[in-house]
């Protein structure tokens, strides 16, 4: 018995030591960061943060302290990739993270809830793809008359492709029941 008292302690003494090295560690780091700024420009920077903070959260928009409550549905965005363009497996991709962060950045103050939950609850994305000629129009007007966020690319055509055409269509986020009403019909990349 007295063994395992020892061993105890010994772990005891180990995980305080461990304790009291990150406090040491968060309290030097911070240091580090209010130190860093130089000639009082830190406290300016704090202020300005702490307006854009404030303003952000009366907005709803990014760094916002509101509680985003868990959704209640599975939320998704979806990305329509024209297919008749034939772009390369990079160019796609490219394609696939303008239409993201295009979609996001536009709806961003809309004070849509589901902006927010998507954003926490893990961000899902599909890729699915259209080829007939006229689809991306209607199904951009479909999803915007269901209130759901959208985003066309416009491609620069600064390679592969003729400049202005219609790369990817990002659509949500929006619960999954919703979305599938605009795309379900559509298939996976
Ligand atoms: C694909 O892009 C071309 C060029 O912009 C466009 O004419 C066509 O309608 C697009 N296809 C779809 C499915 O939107």
């Amino acid at each position: 018995m007295p063994g395992l008292a020892l061993v105890l302690l010994d772990s005891l003494i180990k995980v305080a030591g461990g304790v009291a090295i990150g406090w040491w560690l968060k309290d030097a780091a911070g240091k580090g960061k209010s130190g860093g700024g130089g000639g009082g420009s830190s406290k300016k920077s704090k202020q300005s943060a702490a307006r854009r903070a404030g303003a952000a959260a009366a907005a709803g928009g990014i760094g916002s302290s509101a509680p985003v409550p868990r959704p209640q549905e599975e939320l998704k965005m979806v990305l329509c990739v024209n297919m008749s363009l034939k772009m390369g497996t990079g160019k796609v991709g490219a394609q696939c993270a303008h239409a993201a962060v295009g979609v996001l950045w536009s709806h961003y103050n809309s004070h849509n809830v589901a902006i927010r939950q998507w954003e926490m609850y893990g961000q899902p994305k599909i890729a699915l793809k259209v080829s007939d000629e006229s689809e991306m129009a209607a199904l951009e007007a479909k999803a915007a008359a269901g209130g759901i966020p959208t985003y066309i690319v416009h491609d620069a055509g600064r390679t592969q492709i003729a400049a202005g055409s219609q790369t990817v269509l990002a659509i949500g986020p929006a619960p999954k029941s919703q979305l599938d009403t605009v795309t379900g019909h559509l298939k996976l990349l």
